[in-house]
């Protein structure tokens, strides 16, 4: 009875929870370095928001998120109409699929990728052009020459999750110009918050000339709201009019809105987790290069790093002593494991953890 598609769909395979660890192996310390989660926490401004939209959650939320498109209407400098907010970035994924994809159409992405955009096509039964990364980044050629008549989307994952690769102004330029209108672009910047890199691009910019784009972003990385669901498109008025079609009437809850409006008002959160970030990335490029191991430089909050052996191994062996990270072989890199960057503390404590594993 089920639809053919559905049974191309993967359940998505998430990081392991802390307690899970725990209760396996009978370890009280346990650290996730797996799910690009910030740790140092939400803005205590959102956290106080929070509390006090718990009270008053009896009532529905606001399903316009009248309030947050405000605030983020004001930092960009658009028009309310412009956002869409949905429960994570993933849903506004969700919504894309649902509002333009048609079965039989083709959908251009890159493999390693965030795993949610094979999934949305698979969903709608649309034909999935996953075209491989060069040298740990996305093959801005190969995925334009992917294009044809049948290509109604093309995603790009920047920087790229798991990888941590960032694609320049320059080739992003190169694969805008003369894509056919046909083709809707989804730029993909749920770690945009961390980027350092100056020839980063303003995706923002295809927007401003009334180009088919969508730019995500999303309040559960740098603003530390993963639990809470909450993310957003940006594009022109009439591409999020679609999306409002097909998004259920209430999907984003009050207590999440309150958190990120709150979170956009405190810069002190999102400046010291740039710098923890930086630090961290620091300290672990220093200790990997002492340990010979490649990694991919990252403009994100985790690293991919080559371990050279069995990733399984290596994961299970970092688990047996305390420390949750992400294998590659899910994204078809079986020597490859992809860390988050925490604090000091649990940065040394993954090194650690890892210099005991390479030696056995
Ligand atoms: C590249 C990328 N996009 C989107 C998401 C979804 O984030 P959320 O739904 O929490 O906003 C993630 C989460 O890991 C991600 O890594």
């Amino acid at each position: 009875m089920i639809r053919p598609n559905i049974t191309r769909l993967k359940p998505y395979r998430p990081g392991k929870p802390i307690d899970e660890v725990k209760r396996e192996l009978g370890l009280t310390d346990v650290v996730k370095m797996a799910s690009n989660e910030n740790v140092l926490g939400p803005s205590p401004k959102a956290i106080a928001a929070m509390q006090r939209a718990a009270a008053e959650v009896w009532l529905y939320p606001d399903a316009e998120c009248f309030d947050l498109k405000q605030a983020l209407a004001k930092k960009f400098g658009y028009k309310p109409e412009n956002f869409a907010i949905g429960t994570g970035s993933d849903e506004i994924l969700h919504l894309i699929a649902l509002a333009y994809f048609n079965a039989g159409d083709e959908v251009v992405f890159a493999t390693p990728s965030f795993v949610v955009y094979e999934s949305q096509v698979h969903l709608m039964d649309g034909v999935p052009r996953a075209v491989p990364l060069q040298h740990l980044k996305h093959d801005l050629a190969a995925m334009r020459a992917a294009v044809n008549a049948k290509t109604k989307a093309v995603f790009i994952c920047n920087p790229n999750n798991p990888t941590g690769t960032y694609n320049t102004q320059a080739e992003v330029d190169a694969f805008m110009d003369g894509l056919p209108d046909h083709v809707l672009v989804v730029f993909d910047e749920a770690y945009y918050e961390y980027v350092e890199a100056a020839d980063y691009p303003r995706s923002l910019r295809y927007i401003e000339e009334g180009r088919n784009v969508i730019v995500l972003r999303t309040f559960s990385k740098i603003y530390a709201l993963a639990g809470a669901r909450i993310g957003y498109g940006i594009a022109q008025e009439e591409i999020i009019a679609q999306l409002n079609r097909v998004r259920e009437p209430f999907n984003v809850n009050s207590i999440a809105q309150a958190g990120a409006i709150a979170s956009l008002d405190d810069d002190e959160q999102v400046e010291r987790t740039r710098r923890m970030n930086r630090e961290g990335k620091r300290y672990l490029y220093a200790e990997l290069d002492k340990l010979g191991l490649p990694y991919a430089p990252t403009e994100a909050n985790f690293i991919f790093v080559d371990t050279q052996r069995d990733a399984q191994e290596v994961f299970h062996a970092l688990l047996r002593q305390g420390v949750i990270v992400r294998t590659g072989d899910i994204f078809g890199l079986p020597t490859f494991i992809r860390v988050t960057i925490g604090t000091r503390e649990m940065n040394e404590r993954f090194i650690a953890a890892l210099k005991k594993v390479l030696q056995t």
